[in-house]
């Protein structure tokens, strides 16, 4: 059941949706009981409640996860449904009162490793914290072993196939997605990953995007993106203003090249923080190349070196290189906006004014240096 997206462009009017989404939820009819499992997102309601006319009792109601996009229609499902239970970990108790004004006596708490029999069938609770808030869970339907994630492996993909058959289409997105809402809970991913390894998987229900019903698909490609070391690729955020910043970029990719390192350079008027995010999960080096503007790095540069920081990808090394005219801090200013990012620094290549010889000969020293530790990587 559920929602498809076609048309939205932007999550949290912070991420693109090149490809739209689906908002999805899952209805199981058991022998005694019937459950719906999460809602959609509230702008879709109309067409949860079309598909909803059909059921004439629901019995439990489970919120995986509080974010409105799956919870948003709660409210709604209550009215038509007054009697429904609500199940929900521990944590997402205080926080459905918080965000969708259901007060906290109205839902059950569903412990870690907690059944519900259906009759036929048994719903067995995963608590499966920061995936993508701290009070997500998962839910496992042991006899048919279908596993109902949320928004953990989930893709931002609108399409109308119910399976995921288009697998270079659907691993791009869900690589995407992963990058730009997973990745900095990777080290929590890493134990949901050990924490589902014994159980028997068939099936896994994402509430975005299509159903895996090959699991070992995107459990294999979360455990290349979660555990694998960084690659051979540097990741090179540039803009320039008077070309100087611009005749090193030229320089540098060459230079790079030429040691058979990868490059992926994304000016930054033109950037897809998406796109960027995505090669982030790969990436072991990234290098900011900007000119100098108020002292500091040209502004543009602000959003991608924050979200270098905040996603916590796996780099292990990080620079700036650049232009000044006259005096400047466009480096450190750079490496504070990424205060919190866990890499290596390397000394920043600057130039006053137009580069010379001087510059090109240090910028191939930074490039010697990167493939020496790209080299090293395990
Ligand atoms: Fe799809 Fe965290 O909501």
């Amino acid at each position: 059941m559920g929602a498809i997206d076609w048309d939205r462009r932007l999550f949290d009017e912070l991420i693109p949706l090149p490809d739209g989404t689906s908002y999805n939820s899952y209805l199981i009819r058991g022998s005694e009981k019937t459950v719906l499992i999460d809602t959609v997102d509230p702008a879709k309601r109309e067409e949860l409640f079309k598909q909803l006319d059909a059921v004439e009792t629901l019995d439990i109601l489970i919120i995986q996860h509080v974010e409105q996009d799956h919870s948003g229609s709660v409210p709604d499902v209550l009215e038509r449904f007054p009697d429904v239970e609500i199940y929900a970990s521990p944590k997402a108790q205080p926080m459905i009162a918080d965000h969708l004004g259901i007060p906290e006596e109205r839902v059950t708490i569903a412990e870690d490793g907690a059944t519900v029999s259906l009759g036929n069938w048994t719903l067995e609770f995963i608590q499966a914290p920061w995936v993508h808030w701290p009070e997500t869970m998962l839910t496992y339907l042991r006899e048919e072993k279908v596993l109902f994630t949320c928004d953990l492996f989930g893709s931002h993909l609108a399409t109308n196939d119910l399976f995921a058959v288009d697998r270079p289409r659907v691993c791009d997105a869900a690589k995407r997605y992963f990058a730009e809402i997973m990745m900095p809970f990777s080290n929590l991913i890493k134990g949901h990953l050990e924490k589902l390894a014994p159980y028997e998987i068939d099936v896994i229900c994402p509430s975005h995007g299509p159903v895996y019903d090959d699991p070992s698909f995107i459990l294999d490609a979360y455990r290349h993106w979660v555990l694998d070391p960084p690659k051979n690729l540097v990741l090179l955020p540039y803009t320039s203003m008077h070309d100087s910043t611009r005749r090193m970029v030229d320089h540098f990719v060459a230079a790079l090249t030429e040691r058979g390192i990868h490059v992926e350079r994304f000016h930054l008027s033109k950037i897809d923080l998406g796109e960027y995010a995505t090669h982030l999960v790969d990436a072991a080096t990234v290098i900011f190349a900007t000119p100098t503007v108020l002292v500091g790095p040209h502004p543009s540069i602000i959003p991608v070196a924050y979200l270098t920081a905040a996603l916590r990808p796996k780099l292990r090394y990080a620079g700036v290189i650049g232009s000044f005219g006259w005096a400047g801090q466009a480096a450190e200013r750079t490496q504070n906006l990424c205060a919190n990012l866990k890499a290596d620094w390397f000394e920043p290549v600057f130039t006053k004014g137009l580069p010379k010889e001087e510059t090109f000969v240090a910028l191939d020293a930074l490039a010697d240096e990167i493939a020496a530790r790209h080299k090293a990587l395990d």
